[in-house]
């Protein structure tokens, strides 16, 4: 997606070899006119799938997937990252734990969401693909299938676009950023 590569190019920072900083538009100033595009484009690319229903993961995720459900008129579900465990039939929870923040969490979201729905999901990274991973087991206890994969950014020179493809997922990604040089702040996009 041309906007979002121009963005990154003039805006991003090449924190660490795995760390683009995007805070300046996406994830802590939010340029709005940028997640509209977003959003039109991932209703664009998703217009012919079967499905009823979005889902994001709090909370970088959900600027562009509440554009995203806007310009493809479907509902749109937060799921949210719990510290407890649930003991109440009305939740689904899964026990993840992200590899760049180094934290453990249970996604967590009310059946009756999600429930025998056909589901596509919208998140910001791509790193290691855990979260479409552990995001698929979660829906699964819900009788519901995740039909596609929504990113944003994924950062290729990270597991996770090339082991969700392997496995045969459905995954549009806007950008694809190959390498990050944070002593020259280069940031390589495909
Ligand atoms: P994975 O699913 O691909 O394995 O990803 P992982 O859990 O390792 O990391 C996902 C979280 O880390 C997301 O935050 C994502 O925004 C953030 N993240 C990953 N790589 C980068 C990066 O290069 N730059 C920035 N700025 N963030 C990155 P989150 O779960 O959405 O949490 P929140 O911070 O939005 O609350």
């Amino acid at each position: 997606m041309e906007l979002l590569k121009q963005r990154i190019r003039e805006a991003g920072i090449a924190r660490t070899e795995e760390i683009l900083d995007v805070s300046t538009f996406f994830n802590a100033q939010v340029d709005a006119r940028l997640m509209q595009a977003i959003g039109d484009d991932f209703a664009e690319h998703f217009k012919d799938h079967d499905f009823d229903v979005f889902v994001t993961v709090e909370s970088s995720g959900i600027a562009p997937s509440v554009f995203a459900s806007l310009a493809a008129q479907k509902p749109l579900v937060i799921i949210k990252k719990s510290q407890k465990v649930m003991d109440d039939p009305r939740f689904v929870q899964q026990a993840s734990f992200s590899f760049t923040k180094g934290n453990a969490y249970h996604l967590t979201t009310q059946l009756e969401f999600i429930k025998g729905k056909r589901i596509i999901l919208i998140d910001d990274f791509l790193a290691q693909g855990s979260v479409v991973t552990n995001v698929e087991t979660l829906l699964h206890k819900a009788d519901a299938t995740l039909v596609a994969t929504g990113i944003c950014i994924s950062k290729d020179y990270q597991p996770g676009y090339q082991k969700l493809s392997a496995e045969g997922k459905d995954v549009y990604c806007q950008v694809h950023v190959t390498a990050l040089e944070p002593q020259t702040n280069a940031i390589h996009i495909k």
